[in-house]
């Protein structure tokens, strides 16, 4: 373990030393814990963020060639781009089919928003049964790997904060179907919390204020945890990587993965045409040649606004966070151990604790949580590749406890998603005058990954849905 003095000296040197205040009253347990801490951040790093990031508030800058991302169309725009769809297609498959492909969930988040006490990845989402947003991923990857013949390997990243959790959920619900070998987790880095004084908080007198450093810290996460080279060593190159909040997502779509192979994309993304000019999704972006994501809130209302001849917005592109990414890619941007991606100022409410070592709950923001975003690394990729989702079969996040993308309009949205494929299937689905379902529906996503698969489970099945129905087809 470091030594007092040696923490002393390196804390005085960047005016940290607070951090010391209580080490007289610690024992000897609570002074490793601390010093561990200690010694695991990059102080002169720390040094430079807090006068940039803190001490400040950063600016966003919008470059001045700032212009929407091209993307390939839901549907094909011309006969050429049809042939390109259905070579895509199969190679999408092939890669599913060879086992190239594997997915990543990040669930590392804390889901304050939700106001759910538990990894959000347990929130039960199913319309009917309650089942976990945890449980509708592992019960695609399960179909996917029957369907294609390869069993897909699944990374949950988590972080320090809710890893435990997460895999004691995995452990007594048998690993949802799949092989526990399956299943690889890892936990993101964390970043300590700053107070507006640019002093770091600590958490309780043995130790700082730690939180998760954002999602961009899976790339390096996936370094160090070794989920790289188990992906070399299973021969997976295509990563697909998508929220915990969004039971919908499509997370093997053959169109998606072929595109993105037969474009040589090193990162790829789904993207969404926005309801509204301020919808609350990132924006794809073009400058200097670079893809961007520029988030709802730094887009300048002039260029949120802004239409194209036809009338449609100039930067309809929203991104609902689901991406490819090669991991070549994530190996040549982690390679010696380290990612350099920008940080993010988030002004929170931090629990810590004050002078005299008393907890404070604050009641309005007392600091700043830096953290990195994944679509940051867009720019860093040779070559990307945008496609356009179908919003309703693929996009119904839950963030909030109500209203907007909440868990009421995600379950809407699953009965909904379910209730069309069944009537594509030729089954009678009763609605109510104003077009909504009239019953409550839900297909376990371990028998359906896409409408074909509802379609060959209605020509087998005897389906009779009535008005007040509640029904789970399994
Ligand atoms: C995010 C995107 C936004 C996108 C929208 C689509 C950001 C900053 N914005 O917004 O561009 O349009 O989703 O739904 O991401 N997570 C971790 N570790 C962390 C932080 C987050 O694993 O340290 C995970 C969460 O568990 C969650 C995901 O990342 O799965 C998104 O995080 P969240 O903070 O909820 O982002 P949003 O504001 O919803």
């Amino acid at each position: 373990m470091i030594s007092e003095t040696e923490l002393k000296t390196a804390l005085t040197a960047v005016g940290q030393e607070h951090l010391l205040r209580f080490w007289p009253e610690l024992d000897a347990a609570g002074r490793a814990k601390l010093a561990g801490e200690i010694a695991a951040l990059d102080l002169n790093g720390l040094a430079g963020l807090i006068k940039e990031y803190v001490l400040q508030k950063p600016k966003t800058v919008i470059p001045d060639d700032l212009g929407p991302a091209p993307f390939f169309a839901l549907h094909p725009r011309s006969d050429a781009e049809s042939a390109f769809y259905v070579k895509a297609r199969k190679r999408g498959a092939e890669l599913l089919k060879s086992g190239r492909v594997c997915c990543l969930t990040v669930a590392g988040g804390q889901g304050t928003r939700l106001g759910f006490d538990g990894p959000k990845g347990t929130y039960p989402i199913g319309p009917v049964s309650g089942r976990t947003l945890f449980e509708y991923f592992a019960g695609n990857i399960l179909r996917a790997g029957e369907k294609y013949g390869r069993p897909i390997t699944w990374y949950v990243m988590t972080s320090l904060l809710n890893r435990e959790a997460t895999e004691r959920f995995f452990r007594e619900h048998d690993y949802l179907g799949l092989a526990p070998e399956q299943v690889f987790f890892f936990t993101q880095g964390t970043m300590p919390a700053i107070g507006y004084d640019g002093k770091l908080l600590l958490g309780s007198k043995d130790g700082l204020a730690l939180s998760p450093d954002g999602h961009g810290g899976t790339l390096l996460a996936l370094r160090k945890s070794g989920a790289l080279d188990r992906m070399a060593a299973e021969g997976t190159d295509v990563i697909s990587y998508f929220q915990v909040d969004n039971p919908l997502v499509a997370m093997t779509d053959p169109l998606f993965l072929g595109l993105h192979d037969l474009e040589g994309a090193e990162m790829s993304a789904i993207m969404l045409a926005k309801t509204n000019p301020f919808e609350k999704l990132g924006n794809f972006c073009v400058s200097g040649g670079r893809t961007h994501i520029i988030e709802y809130s730094d887009l300048p209302e002039e260029l949120a606004v802004r239409k194209n001849p036809d009338g449609t917005l100039a930067f309809i592109a929203g991104s609902p966070a689901m991406h490819l990414i090669r991991r070549q890619f994530v190996e040549r941007l982690t390679a010696g151990g380290s990612l350099k991606l920008p940080w993010h100022r988030a002004d929170k409410k931090i629990p810590c604790v004050d002078a005299s070592g008393a907890p404070v709950k604050p009641e309005t923001p007392n600091g700043v949580k830096l953290e990195s975003f994944i679509f940051d690394a867009l720019p860093m990729a040779e070559k990307v590749m945008i496609l356009e989702g179908d919003r309703a079969e693929v996009f119904g996040p839950t963030k909030n406890a109500t209203g907007v993308d909440s868990a009421e309009s995600c379950r809407a949205m699953l009965v909904e998603r379910d209730a069309k494929r069944l009537e594509a299937a030729g089954i009678s689905v009763p609605r109510k005058a104003d077009g909504t379902v009239d019953a409550l529906i839900e297909i376990a996503p371990r028998i359906a990954l896409d409408a074909d698969d509802v379609k060959a489970y209605a020509g087998t099945h005897s389906i009779r849905i009535l008005s007040g129905d509640r029904i789970v087809l399994e």
